[in-house]
């Protein structure tokens, strides 16, 4: 059954009513620019086929009440009782979003709620955005927010879930991932510059040119919740204190090494080294995308992998195994994607050779002992939005 009809279903069989209507919203892989979001650098995503579907009705009162064909049971609660750590767990992704619209001076109440989650969860492909993002999508249609309408609408609804993620799920996460997932178009990616949320519309059709992009979900635990990103974060905004600079941002990558010597450690030095030229990377990448350059990216894939390894220090052995096992594969670059710490890597190749390099993936992980991973091609889809 689609997904659409699964969380329709799902909706009847629990609630014994009829939704308003049926809304999605795409997970993510980022092509390049990692970490960079929260510094008000620039990243690459694209939107991802697999989707988060939300059938959801409308209330009179201010109850929610919030069932997914992943979880177990229904959880009920009062938008009242919604707040900075409550609900805990899946469900604050749902709650943090009425919530959050309320707090930026949007009237929205109670509903209930169907999720079909077909977003890998746990694979660092940003299932919790598109669960945000599809019921921030649903909520915009049936309190008339008029906010998927337009481009403005659409990155107003993506710094709301960014605020449900960050004090309701407590997760500090920078915003790419709701950007992508509500204004990614189809066969594009989105160059998104988070110092002010402005985007540009990159043409990525990799079949045209006979490439592929090849999804590695090495299926290593991965949790964001967790202290290391916030350490990062932490890091990368001490640098920028040290350099007395609002974001790392503002470094350029020209003046990079006398900007080093001022910072007070070799980590941070580390920290900064990679977010400034990431960024630089990004602008590479661009290019490279314009001038249909994919050798050049490959490269850049590479070198932005080298650098979360040594200087950031985010990847994990499955995925520096995904990156050489492709690469000698003839990939024509691949790097970790996501947060980091687990999760997925990405590979670009000749699209007649992504049988081969999922083969030798696949061997290298199991001559290593690491769980199978989950490997699938995929291509640029389109944004939120409502489905029936
Ligand atoms: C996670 C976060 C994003 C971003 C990436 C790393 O996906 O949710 O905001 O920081 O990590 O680029």
């Amino acid at each position: 059954m689609t997904g659409p009809d699964t969380a329709a279903r799902l909706f009847r069989d629990t609630f014994g009513e009829e939704p308003d209507g049926v809304w999605s919203a795409p997970g993510r892989v980022n092509l390049i620019g990692e970490h960079t979001d929260y510094n008000g650098g620039l990243c690459m995503p694209i939107a991802l086929p697999h989707r988060t579907y939300a059938a959801l009705r409308r209330r009179d009162d201010r109850h929610l009440r919030i069932v997914s064909a992943q979880g177990d049971g229904v959880v009920e609660l009062d938008l009242d009782d919604v707040g900075p750590g409550s609900p805990q767990g899946w469900a604050a992704y749902v709650a943090g979003v009425p919530w959050s619209l309320e707090r930026a001076g949007h009237p929205v109440g109670g509903f209930d709620v169907a999720v079909e989650g077909r977003v890998p969860l746990g694979a660092g492909l940003s299932s919790s955005a598109a669960l945000e993002c599809a019921v921030a999508a649903a909520l915009s249609d049936v309190f008339d927010l008029v906010l998927l309408d337009s481009p403005a609408g659409r990155v107003d609804l993506a710094a709301v879930c960014v605020e449900a993620e960050n004090t309701v799920a407590k997760a500090p996460t920078g915003g790419m991932d709701q950007s992508a997932s509500l204004l990614a178009q189809q066969g594009h990616a989105l160059l998104l510059d988070c110092r002010d949320f402005s985007t540009e519309q990159v043409p990525f059709d990799l079949a045209a040119h006979d490439l592929a992009l090849l999804v590695v979900d090495t299926r290593a635990v991965h949790e964001l919740v967790d202290g290391q990103y916030a350490e990062r974060r932490d890091s990368c905004e001490q640098a920028a204190r040290e350099l007395g600079v609002e974001t790392l941002r503002d470094v350029d990558v020209a003046d990079l090494d006398a900007a080093l010597e001022r910072l007070s450690s070799d980590l941070l030095r580390r920290r900064a080294r990679h977010i400034v030229t990431e960024i630089a990377r990004v602008e590479q990448a661009r290019e490279a995308l314009r001038a249909d350059d994919f050798a050049r990216l490959g490269e850049l894939f590479l070198a932005s992998h080298d650098s979360m390894r040594d200087d950031f220090e985010i990847s994990v052995d499955e995925l520096d195994t995904a990156v050489t096992s492709a690469t000698s594969a003839g990939a024509l670059g691949a790097r970790m994607t996501g947060g980091g710490f687990g999760g997925s890597a990405i590979a670009l190749v000749r699209r007649e050779s992504a049988d081969e390099v999922r083969a030798t993936v696949e061997k290298s992980f199991a001559d290593k002992g690491f769980r199978a991973p989950e490997c699938f091609v995929v291509s640029a889809a389109g944004p939120a939005g409502r489905d029936l």
